[in-house]
C-alpha cells in the first residue's frame, strides 16, 4: 500500500531514498518524505504533499547531507493525505524516525496514554504513535540499548506492519521490523538497503533478504542481523533477484501500463516456459511447481483472489472443471474467512495474486492452512508472502507490473491456470496430452494471436474518443468471457474513471437491459464459440432498444458484426485461450479512454498496486 525505503552506507543517502521512492511510487503516492541523519549529528526531514515530484522540488537545491536515511511515499489509511500526516514521523525529541506500510489497529489506546503522558502529537496518523511510543520509551530508559527499545514497543503494537525506524542516537543502524506487509533487505559491499519490494533494489544490489513476519532486522554497512521480536537470532538467506532493474523501466513507452499490455506475448512464452514441452505435450513437475499429488487426491479446489485476480480466478473454474472434472469454488479472498469456509485436506485452496502479497489474500490462505488444506500460489513476486506461505508456487513470468491496473499479470495468470487444468487433468487420469492435441497446438500460435490482437490499437484510439464523455458502460459476456467482461469493466473504471460494470450476458434481461438507451455504450464480447448464438441473441435484445453497441467478434463473424455499431475482429484461438486474447482489445481500449480523459494511467486517483491492508 505504501513504498518504504531505506539505506545506510558511503553514498549521499538523498539520491538513493528518492531513486527508491520513484521505482515504488505506484505502491502509494498521495505524499512522500525522506528522514537523513546530516553530518550535524541531527535528523534532517523533508515531507510533501502529493507526488514524489513535489517533494524531489523541495529537496533542490538544500537537500539533506548525509549517508543514512529513509523515504516513504504514502496511500492513506489513517489521516488525510497532507504534508503533516506525511512519513517519516518523529517522536518529541525529533532524534527518532518512523516509516510505516499497514495499520497499528490498537494506536488510539497507546495514542492516549501518550497524551495523559504529556505527549504532544503533530499528525493523525497511527505511524505517529509509534515514533513517540519509542521516544517515550527511550526517555524512560536512557542508557538502554535502542534495540530492546524498539523490542519493546514492538511487543504492545497489534495490527499490520511494516515498520523502518532509524535514531540519530544509533546513525550506523536502520531497524526494520515486518508484521504482514512486505519488507526486503539488500545487502551491499559496505552498504545495506530497506524496500517493500525488489524493484527499488535492483540498481543497487540483487542479494535480497526476505524478511518474515514477526522479523526485526539491523541494517548497518557491516551486514544485516535478523532476530524475532524476542532477540531470538534468526536465520535468512540472501537470495539472487531474477529481474534486473531495466525491467522495471518503462523502456521508451508513455506509460508503464501501455509497455506492459505490449509485453504479454512475450511474458506468456516466459510463463509457460519449461512448464509444458510444446512438442510433446508432457508436463514438468518441478517448472509447474505443483506437486503431482496435491491434485491427484483433492476432492474441490477452491481459488481465492482479489481484483483482476479474481477475474482470473473465474475463468479458471470454467477450464479445471471443464478439463479437469475438478469442483471449483472461487471466493473474493476478503470474504472467504469471514464466511466460516469449509475445507480441509481434500480441498486444494488456490491462491491468485499478482504481488503475492495482497492482504486478503494471505489471510485466506493462512485460514486455509489453518484449516489443514493443501495450498498453491499463482503469483509473480517469486520470494513473496505468498510464494513463501504456500505448498506449491504456480510461477507466472510476467516480470515487474508497474502500471496499477494489472494486464500483463492477469494473461499469464490465465495461461497457468489453463495449463494448471490440463495437468490436473494428465494427473489425474493418467491421460498424457498429445502433441497434436488443440490446445496444445493452439498454445503454441498463442503469441503471434496476442500481437495480432494489439494491431487493434489505432482502431481502438479511435474507438476511444466515442467513449471518453460516457457516463456509464455496460459489458456483457457470457461463459469464460463472463469474467473478460468483468475484467474489461474494472479497467475502464480505475483508470477512467468512468463507472462500468460486466454482467453475463444472458443475466442482462434480469434488470441491466432497464439501463439500456441511446446514451448507453454496450461492450460485446461474442466469440465463436459454444454460446454465440446466445450472446448474439443477448446482444440484438441490445439494439432493440436502441442501445449502442461495440461487438468484439471472430474472423468472419457476420451475424453479430452486422448488427453492431462498431465491430472489430479478434483473433480466434482455442477456446480455453481465447479470453487470453480476448482482454487485450478491452485493456487498450481503457488505456486509451483514460489518456483521452487526462487521467493518470500508471497511478490512478486513490489506488496501489498491492493492497497490503485489509
Ligand atoms: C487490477 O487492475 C487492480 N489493480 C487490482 O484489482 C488487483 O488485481 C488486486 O488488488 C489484486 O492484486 P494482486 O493480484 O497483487 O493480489
Amino acid at each position: 500500500m505504501c513504498g518504504i525505503v531505506g539505506y545506510v552506507g558511503s553514498r549521499p543517502a538523498t539520491p538513493v531514498l528518492i531513486d527508491g521512492l520513484r521505482r515504488m511510487e505506484y505502491r502509494g503516492y498521495d505524499s512522500a518524505g525522506i528522514a537523513v541523519i546530516g553530518a550535524d549529528g541531527a535528523l534532517h526531514v523533508k515531507r510533501a504533499e502529493g507526488k514524489l515530484g513535489n517533494l524531489a522540488a523541495r529537496l533542490t537545491p538544500d537537500a539533506p547531507e548525509g549517508t543514512v536515511g529513509i523515504g516513504h511515499t504514502r496511500w492513506a489509511t489513517h489521516g488525510r493525505p497532507s504534508e503533516e500526516n506525511a512519513h517519516p514521523h518523529r517522536d518529541a525529541s525529533g532524534r527518532i524516525v518512523v516509516i510505516h506500510n499497514g495499520i497499528i489497529e490498537n494506536f488510539l489506546p497507546l495514542k492516549r496514554e501518550l497524551l495523559a503522558a504529556g505527549v504532544s502529537f503533530a499528525s493523525e496518523t497511527d505511524t505517529e504513535v509509534v515514533a513517540q511510543a519509542l521516544g517515550a520509551a527511550r526517555r524512560a530508559a536512557p542508557g538502554r540499548p535502542f534495540a530492546e527499545v524498539v523490542r519493546g514497543v514492538l511487543a504492545r503494537l497489534t495490527g499490520m506492519y511494516a515498520l523502518v525506524i532509524l535514531s540519530a542516537d544509533e546513525p550506523e543502524a536502520i531497524y526494520a521490523a515486518k508484521w504482514g506487509p512486505p519488507i526486503v533487505l539488500g545487502q551491499g559491499d559496505g552498504e545495506g538497503f530497506v524496500a517493500s519490494d525488489p524493484t527499488a533494489l535492483l540498481p543497487w544490489t540483487r542479494d535480497l533478504v526476505f524478511l518474515e513476519d514477526g522479523d526485526l532486522a539491523r541494517v548497518t554497512v557491516a551486514g544485516i542481523e535478523v532476530t524475532g521480536f524476542d532477540g531470538t537470532p534468526r536465520a535468512r538467506a540472501p537470495r539472487r533477484a531474477t529481474w534486473d532493474a531495466v525491467s522495471a523501466e518503462k523502456g521508451g513507452y508513455p506509460h508503464f501500463m501501455l509497455k506492459e499490455i505490449a509485453e504479454q506475448p512475450t511474458v506468456v512464452v516466459e510463463t509457460v516456459g519449461h512448464k509444458i514441452s510444446l512438442e510433446t505435450g508432457r508436463f514438468s513437475e518441478d517448472a509447474m511447481g505443483v506437486p503431482a499429488r496435491l491434485l491427484a487426491e483433492v476432492e474441490r479446489i477452491h481459488v481465492v483472489a482479489c481484483g483482476t485476480s479474481w477475474h482470473a480466478g473465474l475463468v479458471g473454474k470454467f477450464l479445471l472443471e471443464e478439463v479437469a472434472r475438478v469442483p471449483t469454488e472461487v471466493d473474493y479472498a476478503s470474504e472467504f474467512r469471514y464466511r466460516a469456509p469449509i475445507v480441509g485436506p481434500r480441498t486444494l485452496v488456490v491462491g491468485i495474486s499478482q504481488s503475492g502479497e495482497t492482504a486478503d489474500t494471505v489471510a485466506a490462505l493462512q485460514e486455509a492452512k489453518r484449516q489443514g488444506a493443501p495450498t498453491v500460489g499463482v503469483v509473480n513476486v517469486p520470494g513473496s508472502a505468498i510464494a513463501r506461505l504456500v505448498d506449491g508456487v504456480l510461477a507466472t513470468h510476467a516480470g515487474p507490473e508497474i502500471g496499477v491496473a494489472s494486464t500483463k499479470a492477469f494473461t499469464t495468470q490465465l495461461v497457468a491456470l489453463a495449463l494448471l487444468a490440463y495437468y490436473a487433468k494428465g494427473v489425474r487420469t493418467g491421460v498424457p496430452l498429445e502433441p497434436a492435441d488443440p490446445f496444445l497446438v493452439s498454445l503454441g500460435r498463442l503469441p503471434a494471436a496476442m500481437r495480432k490482437a494489439l494491431e487493434l490499437d489505432h482502431a481502438l484510439e479511435k474507438l476511444s474518443r466515442t467513449l471518453q464523455d460516457s457516463r456509464d458502460v455496460l459489458y456483457l459476456g457470457r461463459g469464460t468471457h463472463f469474467p473478460i467482461a468483468l475484467e474489461g469493466a474494472l479497467k475502464l473504471k480505475e483508470i477512467s474513471y468512468i463507472h462500468a460494470e460486466g454482467y453475463p450476458a444472458g443475466e442482462m434481461k434480469h434488470g441491466p437491459i432497464a439501463l439500456i438507451d441511446r446514451d448507453l455504450t454496450v461492450i460485446g464480447l461474442a466469440p465463436r464459440d459454444a454460446l454465440y448464438e446466445k450472446v448474439a441473441s443477448n446482444l440484438r435484445e441490445v439494439k432493440a432498444r436502441d442501445g449502442r453497441l461495440v461487438a468484439f467478434v471472430a474472423p468472419g463473424d457476420e451475424d453479430v458484426a452486422e448488427m453492431a455499431d462498431v465491430a472489430l475482429t479478434v483473433p480466434e484461438v482455442h477456446p480455453h485461450l481465447q479470453p487470453v486474447v480476448s482482454v487485450l482489445p478491452l485493456q487498450l481500449l481503457a488505456y486509451h479512454v483514460a489518456r483521452r480523459r487526462g487521467c493518470d494511467v500508471d497511478q490512478p486517483r486513490n489506488l496501489a498496486k498491492s493492497v497490503t491492508v485489509e
